[in-house]
């Protein structure tokens, strides 16, 4: 008997959610039956993630309650900083919040507790936490010390002013809120996935998110945003030249890679293929960044590669696409963008976790065998 392959496991329904639905007929995203378009425009991102963990939007009381506790867990935790100060700084930074993590699970009092109260109290914990590990990280491949958080600034503002040691601007804070609205959740990518199959042998919650930022690192899934940065290195970055300078070299970079058989990263997605819901509301928060710091060239360096790509091959812009210029403008270094994915995801994982733990079975497919026959000695 032949079974039927579903080779990474492309169009298999694996489960029920009501964490997320993407519509790739609609182009549309929606957290909790709310599309993410609005939730981008009006929200704080605490306020999102409380939406994405409890399944309705917080009131008043609980928005304040969360904003005193998420402020109050902010600091880097110095058994977290002893374990960073041991990795090498041309390690990934990838592997500094994947180890972050783990160091956290180990410690935590409630490591083995799966109850619902639990395991909600240790996703606000590392929603809280994350941040600093991304900051110091940052910081100390720059030979900067340490940045104190501080309580009068909600999460996007205390997250850049721990990474810059500087109060942000209102315009950048926001194009960073936004990107981390628009990273929270997507329904069953690999690292949510992930995080479920590891949930699903009843393991703990330390252990599916760990084991989530590994998948998250790879270019075809959130390492795509570093990529497409690098993408924009190779081409070469020149503040000189004009925007219709830099779309024709783009143009031309594309249409090599493209004869190469190169996979461009930031281009195509397993769900949507007539375009990423997202990239609309992040590429105006591209824009916003772009008029901030004057610099329209980069602009003619993503038009031209998308255009190209657009007319060889008809695949248009993830997510990844604006997000990866968007927070080189802003300052962090092209290796920190996937550790700010994390810190984004980290709601979307967590709120998978805790469904996957309301209606556990475990994950685990069958193969189809394809070595030799039996054989004897
Ligand atoms: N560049 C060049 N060609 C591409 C790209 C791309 N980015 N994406 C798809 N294609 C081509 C493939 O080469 C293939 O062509 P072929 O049929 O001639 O062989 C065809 O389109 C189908 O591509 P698959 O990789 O089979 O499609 P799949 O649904 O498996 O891939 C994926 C989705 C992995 C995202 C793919 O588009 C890709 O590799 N993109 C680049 C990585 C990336 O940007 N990932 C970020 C995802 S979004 C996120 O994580 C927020």
């Amino acid at each position: 008997m032949t079974e039927e392959i579903h080779k990474g496991l492309a169009g298999v329904v694996a489960d029920h959610t009501a964490v997320s639905k993407v519509n790739p007929e609609s182009n549309s995203l929606l957290y909790r039956g709310y599309p993410v378009q609005q939730l981008a425009a009006e929200l704080a991102f605490e306020e999102v993630a409380l939406l994405l963990w409890n399944g309705e939007l917080p009131d008043a009381a609980q928005k304040e309650e969360f904003r005193a506790f998420e402020r109050s867990h902010r600091a880097l935790d110095p058994r977290v900083k002893s374990a960073i100060d041991l990795l090498p700084l041309d390690c990934h930074p990838m592997d500094v919040g994947r180890t972050a993590v783990s160091v956290l699970g180990a410690n935590h009092p409630l490591s083995e507790d799966s109850s619902p109260e639990a395991e909600l109290t240790k996703a606000k914990e590392l929603f809280a936490a994350f941040p600093a590990v991304v900051a110091y990280d940052q910081r100390r491949r720059r030979e900067l010390q340490l940045v104190e958080p501080r309580e009068d600034l909600d999460y996007s503002q205390n997250f850049l002013w721990m990474t810059f040691g500087e109060e942000a601007p209102e315009e950048v804070v926001d194009a960073f809120r936004v990107s981390m609205v628009l990273y929270a959740e997507h329904s069953f990518n690999a690292s949510t996935f992930t995080a479920r199959v590891v949930t699903s042998t009843l393991a703990d919650l330390h252990s599916a998110v760990t084991a989530a930022i590994g998948a998250l690192k790879g270019p075809l899934h959130g390492g795509a945003n570093e990529a497409v940065m690098h993408t924009f290195e190779e081409i070469g970055i020149n503040p000189d030249e004009t925007r219709e300078e830099a779309a024709a070299r783009a143009k031309a970079w594309m249409e090599q890679a493209l004869a190469e058989k190169r996979k461009v990263m930031g281009f195509g997605h397993r769900v949507y293929k007539s375009g990423d819901s997202r990239v609309p509301t992040m590429k105006q928060a591209l824009d916003a960044m772009v008029d901030y710091y004057g610099r329209g060239e980069l602009m003619g360096l993503y038009d031209g590669l998308e255009a190209a790509m657009g007319e060889a091959k008809n695949i248009l812009p993830n997510l990844d696409y604006p997000a990866g210029p968007t927070y080189h403008l802003m300052g962090f270094d092209t290796e920190m963008f996937t550790p700010l994915f994390i810190a984004a995801r980290i709601t979307g994982w967590t709120a998978h976790i805790a469904e996957q733990r309301a209606n556990n079975a475990l994950i685990r497919p069958l193969s189809a065998y394809n070595g030799p026959e039996e054989r004897h000695l």
